[in-house]
């Protein structure tokens, strides 16, 4: 019994990698993570598609279990890459413990579809030299720890907080200058784009009617400019 956990990419149906577009057209199941996933990449599957949205971890882990059982192929389709906040673990352990072996192929991230949708790059020599990744934890932002990532002064992406542009800014111990971007449905063909500052993107933000399905992107890389000649190429003489 093998089970493959797929990363869908951010939205493109193009940015599947090959071998999860193989895994998908070979599947009898394909139990996918609701209105994240481009359905485009589900149609004229031979298999029964089902959106996991709905559903309780149970509930998921047994529908795939009973499919793995019945000898069928498996994949469980993650948006973006499943590594970043897609909860696969708790998923892979019952299902370890039931014998079945887990493949996992990546996918690119909705972070690097933002990257993309701004023409930057997330590390860029001479402005940010490091990357944080993190979400809104806690209920309230103070049991949260993006105060204390933002004083590293490296770029930030912030992942699942677009709802609390507002008081999340408003917690970066950063100048209120700092560019930051909105991106919303990176890749998908009504992509927005949001620039501006601490000091005024969730006013922006709030006036675009954006609320769900955004990366908000915090530091100077957002202006593509002030970085150093990386030593990647050799000058010419
Ligand atoms: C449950 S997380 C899944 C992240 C996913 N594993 C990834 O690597 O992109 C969902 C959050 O990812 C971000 N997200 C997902 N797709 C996006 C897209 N196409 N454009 C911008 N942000 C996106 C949003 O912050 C959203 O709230």
């Amino acid at each position: 019994m093998k089970l493959a956990i797929v990363g869908a990419g951010p939205g493109d149906p193009e940015l599947i990698t090959m071998k999860g577009a193989k895994l998908l057209a070979s599947a009898d199941l394909v139990v996918y993570a609701g209105s994240l996933v481009n359905p485009e990449l589900l149609r004229g599957l031979k298999a029964e598609v089902v959106d996991s949205s709905s559903l309780s971890l149970e509930e998921t882990t047994e529908m795939m279990l009973d499919a793995l059982k019945a000898g069928k192929e498996v994949v469980r389709l993650h948006s973006g890459d499943p590594s970043l906040y897609g909860a696969v673990l708790e998923q892979m352990a019952p299902l370890e413990e039931a014998g079945v072996e887990i493949e996992v192929v990546p996918g690119v991230s909705s972070l690097f579809a933002t990257a993309a949708a701004l023409k930057t790059q997330l590390t860029l020599k001479g402005v940010s030299e490091s990357l944080i990744i993190t979400r809104p934890a806690g209920r309230t932002l103070d049991e949260d720890e993006i105060a204390a990532l933002s004083r590293h002064g490296s770029t930030m992406a912030i992942f699942l907080g677009v709802d609390r542009i507002g008081e999340i800014v408003s917690s970066l111990d950063m100048p209120p200058s700092t560019p930051t971007a909105v991106v919303y449905r990176a890749s998908w063909p009504d992509q927005r784009i949001i620039l501006g500052t601490i000091g005024d993107i969730a006013e922006k933000v709030k006036e675009a009617g954006i609320d769900r399905s955004a990366m908000i992107l915090v530091g100077d890389v957002i202006t593509r400019s002030g970085f150093r000649r990386s030593h990647l190429y050799r000058s010419r003489k």
